[in-house]
């Protein structure tokens, strides 16, 4: 079977449509683990499975969510499908503005389905790979962690751009960090231009780094967790400051958080990881009005709640146990050990998953006709 005719197959079997900007297909990243001296005699490998074959497409113009427990591998596919790091098996099909589709042409590179490239082999190309940070960026957790700390804001907006080489005199390159400052809205520039990290306060730094991420002019951002680190009382405006830039700009993202509530906020659409499987995945309305799989009901059991007076209660998760080991992943359904509806079948076959309302998606044999 060709390249091309293996990945239509996919796309008719997976849930994807096939139009989307970005499509995984049975997307897997596996880290190998260091073994001890017993493994090395018996000849055995062992890896965490930190992505274990998860297929999903993101749409131009969505906000797609990944949410799951802590280690369920959303920051690994996050990683995976920007570059950061070369998928371990699947495929990753990205359909560039048609600008950057010729340079890719001019590098020797043809579509493999429709107008979409594969980034699996443009991850691979030095000069592609340059391309594509022009089309892909991601926004980091830890604002702080993320800016150089002995950097200017200026320094800091201007490295890309000298990388890059967009804004070739002094002077474009400070109107291109001007507009994006306002466009974050770090006002006046010239006030926060000259200041380092240290001297803004955590909201100011997350803007940075969203005004860093914006400056390429990107058309797909994964936003790892961006508003997790900070205040309470400033995640809101960073959120509609991320959905403004959004439309304003014709962004995609693909949101990544633990949070229900967040995705729920600014989602169209969520898929819910569970030890590197997607187990469910749908509209974001009914994802957490009319949950489907045990594991994103126990999830939305778990919505933290406004109490009275006004203080965020943190219910427990309603369901027993801890995330088993990603390197020992249980057999059959991997939700099986802690699912209150388990019964014989569930230990001995994975459920795939399947269409069971249109558009959204679960994987549990509880749904099987
Ligand atoms: N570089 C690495 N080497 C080895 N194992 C890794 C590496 N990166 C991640 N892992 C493992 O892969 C699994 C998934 O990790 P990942 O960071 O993707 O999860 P996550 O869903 O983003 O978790 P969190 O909510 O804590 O950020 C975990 O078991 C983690 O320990
Ligand atoms: S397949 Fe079985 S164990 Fe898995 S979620 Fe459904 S009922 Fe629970
Ligand atoms: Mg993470």
């Amino acid at each position: 079977m060709s390249l091309r005719e293996e990945i239509e197959k996919l796309i008719k079997e997976q849930p994807v449509k096939g139009d989307e900007l970005l499509i995984a297909l049975n997307l897997k990243k596996y880290f190998p683990v260091r073994r001890g001296l017993s493994d090395i005699l018996k000849g055995r490998r062992l890896y965490v499975r930190a992505v274990d074959g998860i297929s999903f497409g993101i749409k131009d113009g969505e906000v797609f969510c990944l949410v799951g427990e802590s280690g369920c591998g959303k920051t690994t596919t996050g990683r995976t499908i920007i570059g950061l790091t070369p998928p371990t098996a699947g495929y990753l099909l990205y359909r560039p503005r048609p600008e950057i589709a010729k340079q890719f042409r001019d590098l020797g590179f043809e579509p493999v389905y429709k107008d979409y490239f594969l980034l699996n082999d443009l991850f691979r190309n030095k000069k592609a790979n340059k391309l594509l940070r022009r089309e892909l960026q991601i926004i980091f957790q830890d604002p702080y962690g993320s800016l150089n700390p002995r950097f200017t804001i200026y320094s800091t907006l201007e490295e890309p751009l000298v990388v890059h080489g967009i804004a070739r005199t002094y002077e474009e390159r400070f109107r291109y960090i001007s507009k994006a400052l306002e466009d974050v809205k770090l006002t006046p520039p010239e006030e926060f231009m000259k200041r380092y990290p240290h001297q803004l306060s955590g909201g100011q730094r997350q803007r940075v780094v969203i005004a860093r991420a914006l400056i390429l002019d990107p058309r797909f951002i994964v936003a790892d967790e961006p508003v997790s680190m900070l205040d309470v009382s400033i995640r809101a405006e960073i959120l509609q400051l991320m959905l403004e830039l959004k439309a304003r700009r014709n962004l995609t993202y693909l949101f990544i958080t633990h949070d229900l509530a967040i995705a729920r906020l600014i989602c169209n659409r969520i898929a819910v990881m569970y030890l590197g499987k997607i187990v469910e995945m749908g509209p974001a309305d009914e994802i957490i009005e009319k949950p489907i799989h045990p594991y994103t009901k126990a999830l939305v059991a778990a919505i933290p709640e406004p109490d009275p007076s006004n203080r965020f209660k943190i219910r427990d998760l309603p369901i027993r146990g801890e995330v088993p080991s990603a390197i020992n992943i249980p057999p059959g359904c991997r939700f099986h050990p802690r699912c209150p509806h388990a019964f014989d079948k569930c230990s001995k076959e994975e459920p795939p998953l399947i269409e069971v309302e249109p558009g959204h998606y679960a994987a549990c044999w509880l749904y099987h006709k």
